[in-house]
């Protein structure tokens, strides 16, 4: 079976390119680079053995997917290729719903075209938009709080009412919760670009020494220590659970991708230095404008309808994390 992976040569979709070529599929890689580096794909062939047929572009670029669709017999779509910042996205709007939305758009009239009709999307929690001390399950209300959120709603949308159109579509949507952690080997993880605005790629390089402390956004909360609780999966599981939804969900599908436990911040902070002995200075900073509480996932339905289920510890999580950042930073 073979799998296009859109932004496969970024954080998430490098890992899920690896697990697949590790359970013996074949993959088809097209990124534009906008986040990531071509030498992802080599080092993805060198944790799996196996090459992954290689694209640079853009999935916007309509005569680049014809070509991707004739070279090859995509069996399905793994469809990663988004920009992710949240400021980013309140900033210039119009970049965000070009890339995201118009981008699903031009990958769907192309597998269309080629009559291809299996598709797992990286939707995000962040389309719940709620805060809560309870788990959150797929069927909560739906109300995204920032542009971000906005395209991942109207991506999810259009998915659906392309489903409706065509009961013999497989559309999984996919939410995933707070992913960090890197591949075991530390060949591939997350490189942010610039300053980093999520916690892990922020700890990772105050650990390495690029900064000076973590800004700790957040400590009146009314949760139990002050700061902001999140559900944090290990990318290798988040990875995997791509393969459960392609080889387990059919029509139309929607997953929370969490582990269903909260962390706060302190606790992560802890967490990271007793796993790498690495100490992580502090300062308390004010709240991040339309930053939420917390919120955690309601796994069950992924494992019960996929047979997935998050594995890996926040142990791993955090040595994984900085097991890659330290050889990325050159502090190996
Ligand atoms: P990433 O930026 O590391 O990977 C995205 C990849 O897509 C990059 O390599 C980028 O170069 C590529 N890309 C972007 N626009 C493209 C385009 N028009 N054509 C071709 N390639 C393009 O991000 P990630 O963390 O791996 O996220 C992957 C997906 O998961 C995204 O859709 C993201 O919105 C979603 N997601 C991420 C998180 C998270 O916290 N990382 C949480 C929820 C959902
Ligand atoms: N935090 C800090 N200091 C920092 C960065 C973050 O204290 O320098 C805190 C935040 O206030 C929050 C927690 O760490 O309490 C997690 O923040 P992240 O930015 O890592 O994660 P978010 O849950 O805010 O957002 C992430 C992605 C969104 C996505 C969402 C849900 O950035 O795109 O997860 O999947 F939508």
């Amino acid at each position: 079976m073979k799998v296009l992976v859109t932004g496969g040569t970024g954080y998430i979709g490098s890992h899920t390119a690896a697990e697949l070529l590790m359970s013996g599929y074949e993959v088809v890689i097209v990124d534009n680079l906008s986040n990531s580096e071509a030498s992802v794909a080599e080092r993805i062939a060198r944790i799996t053995g196996k090459n992954p047929a290689f694209y640079i572009g853009d999935v916007l670029d309509e005569a680049l997917l014809d070509r991707i669709f004739s070279e090859h017999k995509i069996d399905a779509v793994i469809h990663f290729a988004a920009l992710k910042s949240v400021p980013a996205s309140m900033s210039n709007p119009l970049l965000y719903y070009h890339n995201n939305v118009s981008g699903t758009l031009s990958l769907c009239r192309a597998m269309h075209r080629y009559e291809v009709k299996n598709i797992v999307f990286s939707s995000s929690a962040t389309v719940y938009g709620i805060s809560d001390d309870k788990p959150i399950g797929e069927d909560a209300p739906l109300s995204p709080k920032n542009v971000y959120g906005n395209t991942k709603l109207m991506m999810e949308t259009v998915l659906t009412d392309l489903y409706r159109s065509d009961p013999e579509w497989n559309v999984t949507l996919l939410r995933y919760f707070n992913p960090i952690g890197a591949h075991e080997s530390g060949l591939i993880g997350e490189v942010p670009a610039g300053v980093p605005g999520n916690l892990m790629p922020y700890i990772t390089q105050v650990a390495a020494g690029l900064r000076p402390h973590l800004n700790i956004t957040g400590t009146d909360y009314d949760t139990p220590d002050g700061t902001g609780v999140r559900d944090y999966i290990h990318v290798v599981d988040l990875a995997r659970g791509h393969i459960k939804a392609l080889e387990n969900s059919r029509g139309l599908g929607i997953y929370n991708l969490g582990t269903g436990r909260g962390y706060s911040v302190r606790e992560i902070v802890r967490a990271f230095e007793e796993a790498t002995g690495v100490k992580i200075p502090c300062v308390e900073a004010p709240r991040r404008p339309g930053d939420l509480a917390c919120y955690f996932a309601d796994p069950s339905k992924a494992n019960t309808v996929l047979g997935w289920r998050a594995e890996k510890t926040l142990h791993e999580m955090c040595a994984d994390s900085w097991r890659f950042a330290k050889s990325y930073y050159g502090k190996a």
